[in-house]
């Protein structure tokens, strides 16, 4: 019996049935993943129990020789994994994502400037300025977007915002536009990067934008750092300003963020963070960065990102054939952003019903949005997690089959409210069928767990 089992069996039985879960079902939101055995004994060790506030050799408390010591090679793992040029370097103490970019905004930038990002219905992220306006509807055609009332992350809240949207064709960044639209407004900081737009970035063509402005150009890589690392992806290491990730998705290293920038950026950067945003580090939460940057620079690392690209793409070509609309006619990354509207049932109704059929995706917006953000016409799935199981293109044809089965056999109900779909869908026999396929390919693919 474990520890966790003796002192406190309600916890561990939790633990155990979320276990169980991720064992059984098919992963497929994009921006998870599953660690190793061994990025998880570091980020569960003693490191937790140190406070290091500062930087290395700099900290305000005794006692962090090791502390220091494991920081600096993360430091070091990252400017490997990334081929940092010679003047670049790393901070890798903000736990997040959004506080990432939230420490770059506060280390180059005064309250009231103007910030640009992708839009969030377009694949944006929220950190990015996002802000709106409710029940205004989006104007489809608009190209540029100016926010609304509603200032729901402190991004919008502090500083000015302006977003670029897709080309509404083609549904790709359209450089042109961006640049009219950077050149209209001359924001002191352009950010690519987001949580749902399928495809490569030209980073040189947005760093010629941002310096014709006056902009700092931050490249926000949260999705695609593993994709990066392993070369499967372009990297903006060496052309962006400054370049943000998490460490949890594609990366596979724990929980946590690693900001990368030329050596005097990080040290604004680093001050940025403490005393400006934050207290201690997570020492464990590094720990585990750390692990995970070993990791990426195997032969094995690179191969799992090679197939998580093909497998996506090969999700895109099998559910094209299934008449799926897959925006902007598939994917250079590891998700696929499905745009429902040719369909019976939309995002919020068809992930759910998914779900219950043990794929486990999310409900999104997509391009030229009409809906609400809490029932958009579209749907994001993402193979990082099942690549990480094994799965390759003769698993992932099988899953687009299942997928279409599960939107046939729940086209019955699509009329139903929300809350008689999901008893409808909970009960349908059909569904449980598929649920069960995917216990099995789940189990001939078992998690190390
Ligand atoms: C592009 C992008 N930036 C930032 C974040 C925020 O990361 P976190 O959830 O770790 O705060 C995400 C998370 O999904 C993201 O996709």
């Amino acid at each position: 019996m474990s520890n966790l089992e003796a002192q406190d069996p309600e916890v561990h039985e939790l633990i155990k049935l979320e276990t169980q879960r991720q064992q059984t079902k098919l992963s497929m939101i994009p921006s998870e993943n599953f660690f190793s055995k061994a990025v998880r004994e570091a980020t569960g060790s003693v490191l937790s129990h140190k406070y290091a506030e500062g930087n290395i050799g700099r900290r305000y408390y005794e006692g962090n020789k090791f502390i220091d010591k494991i920081e600096k090679l993360t430091i070091e793992r990252a400017k490997q994994a990334f081929n940092l040029p010679p003047n670049w370097s790393a901070n890798v103490q903000t736990l997040s994502g959004s506080t990432a970019n939230l420490s770059v905004y506060l280390a180059l930038l005064n309250i009231g400037d103007y910030i640009m990002g992708l839009y969030l219905p377009d694949g944006g992220h929220l950190s990015h300025g996002w802000s709106y306006t409710p029940k205004v509807p989006a104007d489809p055609n608009k190209t540029v977007y100016y926010g609304g009332k509603q200032k729901v992350n402190i991004s919008s809240k502090i500083f000015n915002t302006i977003s670029y949207k897709t080309d509404p064709k083609t549904q790709l960044l359209d450089y042109d536009e961006i640049e009219r639209i950077a050149l209209l407004q001359k924001p002191k900081l352009i950010i690519t990067g987001g949580t749902a737009y399928p495809r490569e970035i030209d980073y040189q063509r947005m760093k010629q934008i941002a310096d014709k402005v006056g902009a700092f150009y931050l490249a926000d890589i949260a999705h695609e750092a593993g994709l990066i690392a392993a070369g499967a992806m372009n990297s903006p290491v060496g052309i962006a300003d400054v370049v943000t990730m998490t460490t949890h998705k594609t990366l596979r290293s724990g929980r946590g963020a690693i900001i990368l920038a030329h050596e005097d950026t990080i040290k604004k950067i680093n001050k940025a963070v403490l005393p400006g945003l934050l207290g201690g580090p997570f020492n464990h939460s590094i720990a585990g960065i750390c692990v995970g940057l070993k990791e990426t620079q195997t032969d094995k690392f690179k191969e799992y990102a090679f197939q998580t690209v093909k497998n996506a793409k090969h999700l895109a070509e099998e559910l094209a054939k299934f008449d799926f609309k897959i925006i902007s006619k598939g994917t250079d990354k590891h998700l696929i952003l499905i745009d429902l509207t040719n369909k019976p049932l939309l995002g919020k109704k068809f992930a759910r019903a998914l779900d219950h059929a043990g794929i486990v995706a999310n409900y999104n917006t997509i391009p030229q949005e009409t809906k609400s953000p809490l029932n958009p016409s579209g749907l994001r799935l993402g193979t990082p997690w099942i690549t990480g199981r094994g799965m390759k293109e003769a698993e992932i044809s099988k899953i687009a089959l299942l997928i279409n089965q599960v939107m046939k056999i729940t086209e019955q109900y699509k009329d139903l409210k929300f809350k008689d779909f999901k008893e409808a869908v909970s009960a349908d026999i059909e569904i449980q069928k598929i649920a069960n396929e995917v216990k099995v390919m789940c189990e001939q693919f078992p998690l190390d767990m």
